[in-house]
């Protein structure tokens, strides 16, 4: 590299690594990443001679088919944060610095059995929505942070027109037998319309 000569743009990273929520209970939200959402943890901060009183910390990985990735979520907890809000909503909750977290399921069967689990569990669905580029629900965890979980549509659905897809929204049922139905064939494809020149 040139380096006298600065580059005139950043680089384009690659994505999110990992993502470190507070909480108010690092048991209590342990419950959640791990049985609700379905992390493994992975790690946990423990006292060295330099740092002998670790925060309480730990460390949770998804299963990415066998690549290896060391985290995608940590929790530190943190007693003092305000009280959670009752209910979850996506525009107009409580004042959080999360809106919520989208974590991915491996595929549309899955995630369906996923939906089983949580309805079973008796969790509540926020939110249901499909949107044009996955299909999603909504939960929130015992801080109030919203937590998305999603089926990606094939990228063919969607890369044709990102903005048209992220902007489509079908709102849908989210209790009863009515929660676990996904009409992926409903699914429209985006594509970009040309202007032609005359
Ligand atoms: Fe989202």
């Amino acid at each position: 590299m040139d380096k006298a000569k600065p580059a005139a743009a950043p680089v384009t990273p690659r994505g999110i690594n990992h993502l470190v929520l507070n909480v108010r209970d690092l048991d209590e939200s342990h419950q959640f990443w791990t049985e609700i959402v379905g992390f493994k943890q992975v790690g946990e901060l423990k006292p060295t001679p330099q740092r002998p009183n670790p925060a309480r910390m730990r460390f949770y990985s998804g299963d990415r088919g066998g690549q290896t990735h060391h985290h995608d979520i940590a929790l530190v907890e943190k007693r003092d944060l305000p009280e959670p809000p009752k209910d979850w909503s996506m525009y107009g909750g409580a004042p959080l610095a999360v809106n919520h977290i989208a974590i991915t399921l491996p595929d549309r069967e899955s995630w369906l059995q996923h939906l089983e689990y949580l309805q079973g569990r008796g969790v509540k669905f926020d939110r249901r929505v499909d949107h044009g580029m996955t299909h999603s629900v909504y939960i929130h965890d015992p801080n109030g942070y919203g937590v998305e979980l999603l089926y990606e549509l094939p990228a063919e659905v969607w890369s044709g027109d990102i903005d048209a897809a992220l902007n489509f929204a079908r709102i849908l049922p989210t209790e009863g037998a009515e929660a676990l139905v996904d009409e992926a064939e409903k699914n429209p494809i985006f594509k970009r319309t040309e202007a032609v020149a005359s």
